[in-house]
């Protein structure tokens, strides 16, 4: 869909052909603080596109609330209560689980994946380039996360490609290449108490079942055994939906972050002689993040009435923080639309940054994304785009899908 600079935020056809940047752009020059009418399906809402604006918002102790939702989606309190995680709820009760889960993501931990994060990168990239012609999503962009993901949860390998399918299906939920049940496209009502409104939700409810009563073995050293030898242990639904969100947050994501890096480096071979050099790995990750910002927005609602830009957001109201467009607000970044591999300081807000919910794999996923074009770079002579890249069709999740590359390898 052409973006004219006034395309409806509401629908997930405005970025079936990526982001729209220039309504986005249009958004935070003349009308920041945005309101959407909504449609049947969801009442209106507010839309925050400025860095400074999403930053104030996302405040720890700002009125803006996570806890009656963070999609569009309107929930009835049974339907939230059903699906809820932590991410889905607000200090104090945040903090506490927070608190449990962190460790197994703090910087340090994660450090100690480098080299098997690069054992993995370097068989995947080996392993797409036995071939010249391919899809560099398929082929590298999606494996690591997922195989990354699998080590995390402490599932096995054979499991992974189902677990990967049910996750794309939860969170590409108005795509039909990622699922028959698209939400804007039918009554989804049945699965309404199921994690993003699909039918995978309860596949995925089913194995995390299995694990949390024996039936299914993981590995001890895993994020979910260790939830379930916590002395604290999460209920059945908690846990139910704690593993759905890492399945859905810690895959797509990391994933369109590393194909955002390869749809560049297939158009822009100048940025492959410059990774080469070596002299951008601190900092190219976050560059590449910033730019894919996949998780576009992330929802609040307004806990009191609120005055902004001369409007009153009224309390009750949703507001969406739309952390792909502050990741590009001219007022904070330098020619924001360019890669700039040794963009420092890099403020982007593709994590969520300055806010309790602040990612928690966010240090994973910048260690496979530089990883991921470290392994690449140093076995590439040549790396082209042969067609346009495809994108998902969501407001919600954005990314490159398909990449169909050309490439060889150095002798
Ligand atoms: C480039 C990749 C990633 C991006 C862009 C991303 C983005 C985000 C954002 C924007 C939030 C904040 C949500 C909010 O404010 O409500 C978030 C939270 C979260 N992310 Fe990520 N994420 C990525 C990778 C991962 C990975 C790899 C994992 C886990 C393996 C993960 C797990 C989580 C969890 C559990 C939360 C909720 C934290 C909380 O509520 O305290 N994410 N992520």
């Amino acid at each position: 869909m052409h973006d004219d600079g006034h395309l409806n935020l509401l629908s997930h056809d405005s970025f079936a052909s990526g982001v729209p940047h220039a309504t986005f752009t249009r958004l935070r020059r003349e009308d920041p603080l945005h309101w959407n009418q909504g449609n049947a399906d969801t009442k209106g809402f507010w839309n925050l596109t400025r860095h400074a604006d999403i930053l104030l918002a996302n405040k720890p102790g700002s009125v803006f609330s996570s806890a009656q939702g963070i999609r569009l989606e309107d929930q009835s309190y049974e339907e939230y209560l059903a699906r809820r995680t932590f991410q889905e709820t607000d200090a104090p009760e945040h903090t506490a689980v927070r608190r449990r889960v962190n460790p197994n993501f703090a910087k340090p931990t994660i450090a100690k994946f480098e080299e098997l994060i690069r054992e993995l990168a370097s068989d995947i990239c080996d392993k797409a380039l036995e071939n010249t012609e391919f899809d560099a999503v398929d082929a590298i962009a999606k494996q690591l996360p997922m195989m990354m993901l699998g080590r995390i949860l402490g599932v096995p390998d054979e499991d992974l490609d189902w677990l990967i399918e049910r996750g794309d299906a939860l969170i590409g939920n108005s795509d039909p290449d990622f699922t028959d049940t698209v939400v804007d496209k039918m009554d989804t009502s049945a699965y309404r108490f199921m994690p993003f409104r699909s039918p995978a939700g309860v596949e995925l409810y089913d194995y995390a079942a299995d694990v949390l009563h024996n039936r299914r073995a993981v590995a001890d050293d895993g994020i979910l055994a260790k939830m379930m030898q916590d002395e604290n242990q999460l209920n059945e639904q908690d846990f139910k939906n704690f593993f759905c969100l890492l399945v859905a947050a810690g895959n797509d994501t990391t994933r369109y972050s590393i194909s955002m890096a390869l749809n560049l480096l297939a158009h822009q071979p100048e940025l492959i002689a410059a990774l080469r050099t070596g002299a951008h790995w601190d900092t190219c990750a976050d560059e590449f993040i910033r730019l894919a910002s996949p998780t576009m927005h992330f929802r609040r609602t307004a806990s009191e009435d609120v005055e902004m830009h001369g409007k009153t957001i009224k309390k009750g109201d949703k507001v969406l923080l739309w952390f792909v467009s502050g990741s590009r607000d001219e007022e904070v970044f330098d020619a924001p639309h360019d890669c700039q591999l040794g963009r420092s300081p890099n403020r982007h807000l593709a994590f969520g940054q300055g806010g309790f919910h602040v990612c928690l794999g966010m240090h994973l996923a910048k260690l496979e994304v530089r990883i991921a074009l470290e392994e690449l770079v140093k076995r590439i002579e040549s790396f082209e785009a042969i067609e346009a890249p495809t994108w998902t069709r969501s407001n919600f999740i954005c990314g490159v899908k398909k990449l169909n590359v050309r490439a060889k390898r150095l002798a």
